[in-house]
């Protein structure tokens, strides 16, 4: 779909967009570049634009010096945002590299100064830098190893801000969980609300790559259990954490970190 021609740094041609944006295809993030939309029949609407209105006025307006880390980074988009207000560095990692190519096309085309690397979540020690703010959108419930991968983030790039999204599916409620039960008490593990992630064995909406999704619960606890401390839950997926200080971090095995 082509609509206005938004005025460019580079004098990018309309046609020469869509030509690129379809050789790079097919893209997840609906990015407008000059006027052409990349994935305007997205199953999610206009995504994620439609999910970042729900959830941007969360976090910092101004980021004005701050460094950001966007953890598979897909097409740019939140790299894109992050930049527009006002992110002195923005590093997009992703292990797809077929992404990492829309996503530099894109900031190519808007005229953007934004890094992209191909890293895997579970490399980030590689980075040896720890991020003012870190998006963690979308990918947790795509792995294997989603603890692990937290610990990683909170012990080597997460400063400050975490900012945490994640297919949920149960129950949204949130039971009363004491800090110990005795071995023979049970029920409370038959209890919707106690936090659970379901494994998904071959596929979940077509992609075998759904792995473990968490009910609400769980996805809060295992963030406090990384070392996160929840601030803010502005819409039902998305949930806006800081660092705590205080946390006791679990240690990762050797030869993981
Ligand atoms: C559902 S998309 C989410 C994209 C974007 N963060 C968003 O919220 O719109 C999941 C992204 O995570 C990337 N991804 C999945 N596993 C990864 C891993 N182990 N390391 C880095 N990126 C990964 C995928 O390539 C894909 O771009």
């Amino acid at each position: 779909m082509v609509e206005e021609n938004l005025s460019l740094p580079e004098s990018f041609s309309v046609s020469e967009i869509q030509g690129q944006v379809t050789a790079l295809g097919p893209w997840f993030h609906n990015l407008n570049l000059g006027g052409v939309q990349t994935a305007p029949d997205h199953f999610l609407g206009d995504y994620p634009s439609l999910k970042w209105k729900s959830f941007g006025h969360a976090i910092p307006a101004d980021l004005t010096g701050l460094t950001v880390l966007d953890i598979g980074c897909n097409g740019g988009f939140y790299s894109i945002e992050m930049k527009r207000r006002g992110a002195a560095r923005v590093l997009g990692i992703d292990h797809d590299e077929d992404y990492l190519a829309q996503a530099r096309y894109a900031t190519k085309v808007l005229g953007m100064d934004i890094d992209f690397q191909k890293l895997s979540v579970y490399e980030v020690g590689q980075l040896r830098e720890r991020f003012d703010l870190v998006l963690y959108m979308g990918v947790f419930y795509h792995l294997r190893h989603p603890l692990l991968a937290l610990d990683l983030l909170r012990q080597h790039v997460a400063k400050d801000w975490f900012v945490f999204q994640s297919m949920m599916r149960g129950s949204r409620t949130k039971p009363q969980i004491e800090d110990d039960y005795p071995f023979w008490e049970t029920k409370m593990f038959d209890h919707p609300g106690y936090p659970k992630m379901h494994f998904i064995e071959k596929n979940y909406s077509g992609d075998c790559t759904n792995w473990w999704v968490p009910n609400r619960a769980c996805a809060e606890a295992v963030l406090r259990s990384a070392g996160f401390r929840i601030i803010d839950a502005p819409e039902h997926e998305v949930l806006i954490c800081r660092c705590d200080p205080d946390a006791e971090l679990h240690p990762i095995p050797a030869g993981l970190t």
